[in-house]
């Protein structure tokens, strides 16, 4: 089978890339200090139109729900253990290393919150601030919190993967952190977690179909619930930038422009267990060769958002702003272009094969 990366080439036209605000701030702090009072202003928007997007807790799911019940008898708690462990016997090598490579991405869910709170304006400042920003990003983070912990359980008591491998690549994706280059900038970092959201949206819809192609059921609903979250949350920061592009419609254009230059890059692509120096390459290109993530889905996510931002429709935009309009526009066109010549080399080269070391060192296509 062919190997695609989604690391695919960058597409950078050779104009110099537009910068937001000031360019003689750092690139750490790209947010003029002007453009806070946006966010003091957006704070009561926040309240009404997506705070409420969160679910109660006595409302929301939990990992329970979907697990054996330990505290039943032994016997009672052990057959519902083994009847796990049947619906997961028939699930290919290769889709558990894509489901663990899902797993591990959720669990380094510190990494995240601390992402999200990089950004000025909008961080928690004190770490339980009333801000309803801040009161976003936690609650956020408390409703993410269980998709690592479900995926996490059930791969425990499945048997079929090395637990201690893949608490391993945790520990080192964690310690590893991530940047994905939004500079503390919230327009940025909105574009980002708005992509983000509907990735992992798409991702685990796929892997609760695979799972359920492949006879297990509860894996199914269990991938199926996660991904209902992702598509609420993905909401929440889709509205976000719908709204920074009403009350700052320039700004954040070129927000999206250049997070699409530098290209969006997956929340984990820092994974490392200790033995395969390119593991997040290897475990994506299994994810693209099972359908699970694919460059296609890139450019479906980036049309989806062009739609529903309607950035082609949008007016008022400077120059500088029109030219970002442009280039997003056509992104994904030039993705597909870019993805069909690179399946055509694909098709040329011999399959590739690597060993993951997530299932007791078995070889995987990749
Ligand atoms: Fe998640
Ligand atoms: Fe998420």
């Amino acid at each position: 089978m062919h190997y695609i990366s989604l690391q695919i080439s960058p597409l950078t036209p050779p104009r110099p890339r537009p910068r937001l605000g000031d360019t003689t701030t750092s690139r750490c702090h790209s947010l003029p200090p002007e453009k806070l009072e946006i966010y003091k202003s957006l704070e009561p928007w926040v309240a009404h139109s997506i705070l409420p997007l969160l679910k109660p807790t006595d409302k929301s799911w939990q990992p329970s729900d979907f697990l054996p019940n330990s505290s039943q008898p032994s016997d009672q708690f052990a057959a519902e253990v083994q009847n796990l462990r049947d619906l997961s016997a028939n699930l290919p090598d290769d889709y558990l290393v894509v489901l663990v490579g899902n797993m591990i991405t959720e669990d380094a869910l510190p990494t995240y919150e601390t992402y999200i709170n990089t950004f000025d304006g909008v961080r928690d400042e004190t770490g339980a601030s009333a801000s309803p920003w801040a009161t976003w990003t936690r609650a956020w983070t408390a409703e993410e919190k269980r998709h690592g912990d479900l995926l996490r359980t059930y791969l425990y008591l499945s048997g079929r993967v090395d637990m201690l491998m893949i608490e391993r690549t945790v520990q080192n994706l964690i310690a590893s952190g991530m940047d994905p280059k939004t500079e503390k900038n919230p327009y940025m970092g909105f574009v980002y977690t708005s992509f983000q959201e509907r990735a992992t949206f798409v991702s685990h819809g796929n892997t609760a179909r695979l799972a359920k192609e492949n006879g297990d059921p509860l894996l199914a609903r269990i991938c199926g619930i996660i991904a209902s979250d992702e598509k609420r949350h993905e909401n929440a920061y889709i509205k976000i930038v719908e709204k920074l592009l009403e009350v700052d419609t320039t700004t954040a254009m070129l927000a999206i422009a250049d997070m699409m230059r530098k290209r969006i890059t997956m929340p984990a692509y820092l994974m490392n267990d200790g033995q395969d120096t390119s593991l997040f390459s290897h475990y994506s290109a299994v994810a693209q060769r099972l359908g699970v993530y694919t460059a296609g889905d890139y450019a479906d996510i980036l049309e989806f958002l062009v739609g529903r931002w309607k950035l082609e429709g949008l007016e008022g935009l400077t120059d500088e702003g029109r030219c970002a309009q442009e280039y997003v526009c056509g992104l994904a066109q030039r993705i597909r272009k870019l993805q069909e010549r690179s399946h055509e080399r694909a098709r040329k080269i011999k399959p590739l094969s690597q060993k993951f070391s997530w299932i007791f060192n078995k070889k995987i296509i990749l």
